[in-house]
């Protein structure tokens, strides 16, 4: 017996930053974005804190499955960095919605929200827990070289959260790392005014290797998929419904041409929202779920990668109505 997912919700910053907009301060165009990601827009936090991003789209989330903080067994965030090292952003979560129950983050970057179900259906299966709260949350506005033109443009902040409750639902899960610390890479701060080191040995930001990314991207997509459908005994054609990372358009075409998946299975929503890294998926299934895009009983694969190197995929059975 493992999860199904009760409900969802989401919350995004109210400032959205064009193409146009980049293009007054970085040499760059709408064309070349578009055209080699994807990507038109980015929301970005301005007045508000990722804190409460987390909390609302955790509360829409509890809402949605009708379930209250007292219910949740289990609180997990997918985030590369929250508001404070700590508490971590699930207990500052936790805190706001009025739960006792074990919380912690988890830091597999884009594709932290598969490694949270992988976890939840651990705690589900074993005893620990019958419902759980995840939750992605990331401020790349906060974590970008904004000069580096190659990387900024790609990213944007956004929470979105699901609750998943013990039950028929989860059919297959695959995660996997191929460590890899060059490639992309985002240094944190190592003490203040400490007499034994020393600060700015490496810049807060990002460093990426774009090209690399993309040829790591496209191979363990497509493993990843072949991998968790075998798990399910399913071929990709069985699967109705692909919610793949949203990380670059190109990467997610490439993958749908390797399995000749219809164009029309594929959701993407990368066009407004960029890559908002682990919360990336999240949303998209947030949106499609209010949309009605699922049927009780749709097959949903869930693929993705990001830093570290990590991967994963996820096949849900969906049992909402
Ligand atoms: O969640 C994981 C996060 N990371 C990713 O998913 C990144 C994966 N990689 C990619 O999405 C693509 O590699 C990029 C979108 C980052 C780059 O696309 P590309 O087709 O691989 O371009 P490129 O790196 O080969 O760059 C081509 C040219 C270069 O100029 P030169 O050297 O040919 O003169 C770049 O300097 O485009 C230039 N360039 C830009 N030009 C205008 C790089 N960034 C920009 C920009 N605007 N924003």
């Amino acid at each position: 017996m493992s999860f199904y997912i009760a409900g969802t919700g989401s919350a995004i910053p109210e400032k959205v930053v064009t193409n146009d907009d980049l293009a007054q301060f970085l040499d760059t165009s709408d064309e070349w974005i578009y055209t080699r990601t994807g990507i038109r827009q980015r929301h970005v936090l301005t007045h508000e804190k990722l804190d409460e991003l987390a909390i609302e789209s955790a509360k829409r989330a509890l809402a949605d499955a009708n379930v209250s903080g007292q219910d949740i067994d289990l609180i997990l965030c997918a985030t590369m960095r929250g508001d404070t090292y700590t508490p971590s952003l699930a207990c500052t979560i936790g805190e706001a919605i009025g739960s006792h129950a074990p919380s912690f983050d988890i830091n597999a970057a884009c594709v932290g929200a598969l490694y949270c179900m992988e976890i939840a259906d651990s705690f589900i299966a074993s005893g620990k827990a019958e419902t759980v709260l995840v939750v992605g949350a990331e401020a790349m506005s906060k974590l970008l070289d904004w000069t580096d033109r190659s990387s900024c443009v790609l990213f944007g902040d956004g929470s979105a959260a699901m609750v998943l409750k013990k039950g028929e639902g989860r059919l297959a899960g695959v995660l996997s790392t191929d460590p890899d610390s060059h490639v992309i890479r985002m240094p944190n701060i190592e003490g203040i005014n400490s007499p034994y080191n020393q600060i700015g040995q490496e810049k807060l930001a990002m460093h990426m290797d774009g090209g690399e990314v993309y040829k790591f991207a496209v191979n363990a997509m497509g493993k990843k998929i072949e991998e968790v459908c075998a798990m399910a005994n399913l071929a990709p054609a069985d699967i109705d419904w692909y919610l793949p990372h949203q990380a670059n358009a190109r990467i997610i075409e490439a993958s749908r041409k390797k399995f000749h998946i219809e164009r029309e299975k594929v959701l993407l929503n990368i066009s407004e929202y960029g890559n908002m890294s682990a919360t990336s998926i999240l949303v998209l299934l947030d949106e499609c779920a209010k949309k009605g895009t699922f049927k009780k009983g749709d097959k949903l694969l869930f693929v993705a990668f990001g830093g570290g190197l990590t991967s994963g995929a996820v096949i849900i059975k969906w049992k909402k109505e």
